[in-house]
């Protein structure tokens, strides 16, 4: 079907579903052991109801705001995830193309499947076509070869990364059952794919990481605003804030990490609900489960600068490439926009959180 006619994200995963192999299909869906975080990291939004305001002029609104530091066209960015030529042949390059075209910011990851060079290629070239510079984050693991991240890093700062994203809630790799379970019946290889360093290359989990090493992580970056990816508890945020760190996303990995781990919009409320300041002093971003704009709206009631999406720009990057990129934020940017309208808000600071109800007190 033509592109035009996916009207919701869903509908772009169900297109990339109706032909990609089950592996593929296993590898971007998969969550570790029984799902709980990746089911919850959908229904956790559905706990809140909007409380709209009426009889506003809404005529003109701005969904306009900075992520990471770096202006976007809406308070959405591209979570980093590995592997997108699994899904079309032009992978991350579909991501950057999109992201430059819509003026969003993308996430590239340490395990993408094209070089970062390539990718460093591509968007100089969109930087040059559409005369401004794109918004590309850069995410990182702390490998247990530290002189891997030397050079990566020396990569992303002469590359012109403007943050990075340093993923902490990969410190081992996860289980994945429906994987492994797939491998055993199919064998691991699939002909013809070409493979980045996968997430459970062990190179990539280090389980001695802790915080002493972001002094290591600073001198490679000096100058880049570092964001910790895969916070969930209050305090790894307040020591984010004492170690000079620009931020923290909330986030359980897509529910592929820690199984049962809570979800980044049930972190972001009880941190909010604790220490409104906190939240204010860092910026804070969440990712899991988002799909509709009046969902990012609800992250923005408790104070999140912006919100990411993983999987959908992967399913839909694999359907249409770099056009079903686009048509995945023009589908966000419709729902944000009319969402701020029916809420009776023109600017995204407007969202407070007397407009958002929750009907389950949640445990902090
Ligand atoms: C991811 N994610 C991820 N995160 C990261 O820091 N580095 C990575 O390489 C990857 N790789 C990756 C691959 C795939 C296939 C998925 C689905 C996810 C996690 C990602 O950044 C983000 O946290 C989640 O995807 C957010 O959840 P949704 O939007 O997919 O529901």
């Amino acid at each position: 079907a033509p592109v035009e006619t996916m009207l919701g994200l869903d509908e772009l995963q169900e297109a990339a579903e109706s032909f990609l192999s089950p592996r593929v299909i296993n590898y971007y869906g998969a969550s570790s052991l029984d799902g709980y975080s990746l089911a919850e990291n959908r229904s956790s939004f559905r706990k809140c109801r909007l409380v709209p305001r009426v009889m506003r002029d809404v005529t003109k609104v701005r969904p306009q705001t900075t992520i990471f530091g770096v202006p976007s066209a809406l308070p959405i960015y591209i979570s980093p995830a590995s592997n997108a030529l699994l899904g079309h042949p032009d992978g991350e390059l579909n991501i950057v193309r999109g992201a430059s075209k819509t003026g969003i910011v993308q996430g590239i990851s340490a395990a993408a499947s094209f070089p970062l060079s390539e990718i460093l290629e591509e968007k100089s070239k969109m930087d040059q076509e559409g005369g401004n510079k794109m918004g590309m984050v850069y995410q990182v693991y702390l490998s247990r070869d530290r002189q891997k991240n030397v050079e990566q890093l020396k990569e992303v700062v002469e590359g012109g990364c403007q943050a990075l994203l340093l993923t902490v809630d990969s410190n081992v790799g996860d289980h994945r059952q429906s994987t492994e379970k797939l491998k055993g019946a199919k064998g691991n290889a699939e002909p013809g794919t070409r493979m980045g360093p996968i997430e459970n290359d062990h190179q990539w989990h280090d389980a001695s990481q802790n915080w002493e090493d972001l002094k290591f992580i600073k001198e490679l970056a000096p100058g880049l605003p570092i964001y910790l990816k895969g916070v969930s508890h209050i305090e790894d945020v307040r020591l984010a804030k004492e170690y000079g760190l620009a931020g923290c996303i909330l986030s359980n990995h897509g529910g592929r990490q820690l199984d049962g781990a809570r979800t980044g919009f049930d972190s972001l409320r009880s941190i909010y609900a604790q220490d409104p300041q906190l939240v204010k002093d860092v910026e804070i971003y969440i990712d899991g489960g988002v799909r509709r704009g009046h969902e990012v709206l609800q992250a923005l009631a408790f104070g999140a600068k912006g919100v990411g999406l993983g999987r959908p720009f992967l399913w839909a990057q694999a359907a249409y490439g770099e056009k079903g990129v686009i048509r995945a934020v023009r589908i966000l940017e419709r729902e944000i926009v009319t969402a701020m309208q029916l809420m009776g808000v023109t600017d995204l600071s407007q969202i407070k959180p007397d407009m958002v109800e929750c009907l389950q007190e949640i445990w902090k």
